[in-house]
């Protein structure tokens, strides 16, 4: 996959974080989702034990459990140490300090890391990376992918982002992308505006959304593509 293990910072968010981050509905969780970038998440364990279908996608499955969890240990000072350098750039309602919402987000890695091997010997883990995927055109009502595209928009350069985009909306019938703002500086992506142009020309459909979910300052939008013929307006 050409992936080192240390270029990864392995951060993870939960089902209830990513409800606010996607603006996931009930509804939606009745449906067949792919968790594209799914990192160290606990969504798949915790909508799976729910009953929802996932499947998630991150180069990082193909190392162990101890492997994962010994890159959490090494990084988590320097993410720690991040936040508090740059903590105006962060809205500390649901935390009280770094290490509280540190505390957090161990408890969501360790969920992922209890159902990883399982999780990983039913295929509901697949190492994959944008911006090809192995899935069938369609295969997912709903694809999501959180804190890689936009978030990354320095390495990531646009045509990565035209390209992933139009995967995940190859495979999935819906995509939702949350944030649109580069990982903490918190600027909207330069990448933005030329997909929002680009892309509805070759009769994509796409909307940047207010969701309820803001921690990174101003970062509180996901972008909604539907593919060609896919959008229906709502009634
Ligand atoms: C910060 S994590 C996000 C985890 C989760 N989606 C969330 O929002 O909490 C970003 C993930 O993107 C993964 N990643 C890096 N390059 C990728 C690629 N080309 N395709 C898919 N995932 C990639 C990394 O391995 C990492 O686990």
């Amino acid at each position: 996959m050409g992936l080192t293990l240390k270029q990864v910072v392995p951060w993870g968010r939960s089902l209830a974080d990513y409800r606010q981050m996607f603006a996931l509905t009930d509804k939606d969780l009745e449906t067949s989702i792919l968790d594209c970038a799914g990192g160290p998440s606990s969504f798949n364990a915790e909508a799976t034990a729910q009953g929802t279908s996932v499947i998630s996608c991150d180069p990082i499955y193909q190392f162990s459990v101890e492997e994962i969890q010994q890159r959490i240990q090494d990084t988590y000072p320097q993410i720690i140490a991040a936040l508090e350098d740059n903590g105006d750039h962060f809205v500390w309602d649901q935390f009280s300090s770094p290490h509280h919402l540190g505390e957090v987000r161990l408890a969501t890695m360790d969920c992922f890391l209890e159902d990883f091997p399982q999780g990983r010997a039913q295929g509901r883990y697949q190492t994959q990376m944008l911006p090809e995927l192995p899935f069938e055109t369609s295969q997912f009502n709903l694809a999501l992918c959180g804190h890689l595209l936009f978030s990354y928009s320095q390495p990531l350069d646009l045509e990565f982002h035209l390209n992933a985009i139009r995967e995940l909306a190859r495979v999935a019938q819906e995509v939702r992308i949350f944030p649109i703002v580069t990982n903490f500086a918190g600027d909207i992506s330069p990448h933005l505006s030329p997909i929002l142009e680009q892309l509805p020309q070759a009769g994509y459909h796409l909307t940047v959304e207010t969701v309820p979910y803001e921690f990174q300052r101003g970062g509180n939008e996901m972008l909604r593509v539907f593919p060609p013929n896919h959008y229906q307006s709502p009634p």
